[in-house]
């Protein structure tokens, strides 16, 4: 395994590897590995022939008051933990090498997917992640870029962006990885004490709740979304909770397909997101 900090030397490496034809799967990650970070890595190496994960704690998509700064970070530990998965690449650049001093392009896609839960509380946020997964891409171009769909609002705006701007790439989306007592496995849980880790639990406990409604036939979200907030309000503050479509987003007036139920809890302060899709039975 390489560990690469400059892109020109990513971009020397990756044309020899695609002149022998061989298929290139990508992470784009911020580090500080978890298993979702692995079970993404893993998938990639089963389905192409070199593997490339990035690791860049990308500052866009940071708001003013968010936790930039304080986001974990250890390239040491992330490599370690890479190279027993088998990736080929390890591209870990500067924030300089990604954001030149002039730099003044952004990729934005606009309109409704945006605009709801995490794009509502975190205005600016996805602006900051399309525009660097799109920089990724084009220093990767890679066959396949591999998503975990606990980011889901991010990973349909990516598969957007993907299609508007014809991205010559497949966007592989993968499934939640969750601790053995249900939490979502996430780098932010790092921030949780002991006592906070187990209120966590509320945010997948709230969700189970949903299902169960659901699949007793309870059509009305306000009536779920009431039970959820009773549920959870005693352990963290609510951000959002959203009952919707799971391809446009938007909140449903009515359960009668499948539906995305997702939310954003603050737990002492850590916000924490996590969601499921629902079908009726
Ligand atoms: O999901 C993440 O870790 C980040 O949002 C991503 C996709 C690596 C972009 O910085």
């Amino acid at each position: 395994m390489v560990v690469v900090k400059k892109i020109k030397k990513v971009r020397e490496i990756l044309t020899r590897v695609r002149n022998e034809k061989k298929s290139i799967g990508f992470v784009p990650t911020m580090g500080y590995f978890h298993q979702g970070h692995l079970r993404l890595m893993e998938l990639a190496r089963k389905e192409n022939d070199y593997v490339v994960v990035s690791i860049f704690v990308n500052p866009l998509q940071f708001g003013p008051k968010e936790d930039f700064k304080e986001y974990p970070r250890d390239l040491k530990r992330d490599i370690k933990m890479a190279e027993e998965v088998g990736v080929d690449l390890i591209f870990a650049p500067s924030e300089k090498e990604m954001y030149e001093e002039d730099f003044s392009t952004y990729i934005e896609v606009t309109g409704n997917l945006t605009q709801v839960m995490c794009g509502k509380s975190r205005p600016g946020h996805f602006k900051g992640v399309t525009t660097v997964v799109g920089k990724l891409f084009n220093i990767v171009q890679p066959d396949r870029a591999y998503f975990g769909k606990k980011d889901y609002q991010q990973l349909i705006i990516v598969k957007k962006m993907v299609k508007d701007l014809n991205f010559p790439l497949k966007i592989v989306a993968v499934n939640t990885v969750r601790e053995k007592d249900k939490l979502a496995m996430s780098s932010r849980n790092t921030y949780l004490n002991e006592k906070s880790r187990k209120k966590a639990l509320v945010l997948y406990q709230s969700l189970k709740l949903a299902e169960k409604e659901i699949k007793k036939g309870v059509k009305d979200p306000k009536i779920i979304k009431e039970k959820m907030k009773n549920l959870i309000e005693e352990k963290g503050e609510i951000d959002y909770i959203s009952i919707a479509d799971p391809q446009t987003l938007q909140e449903v007036e009515k359960i009668e397909k499948k539906v995305l139920v997702a939310l954003a809890v603050k737990i002492d302060g850590v916000r924490l997101i996590d969601n499921r899709i629902i079908g009726r039975n």
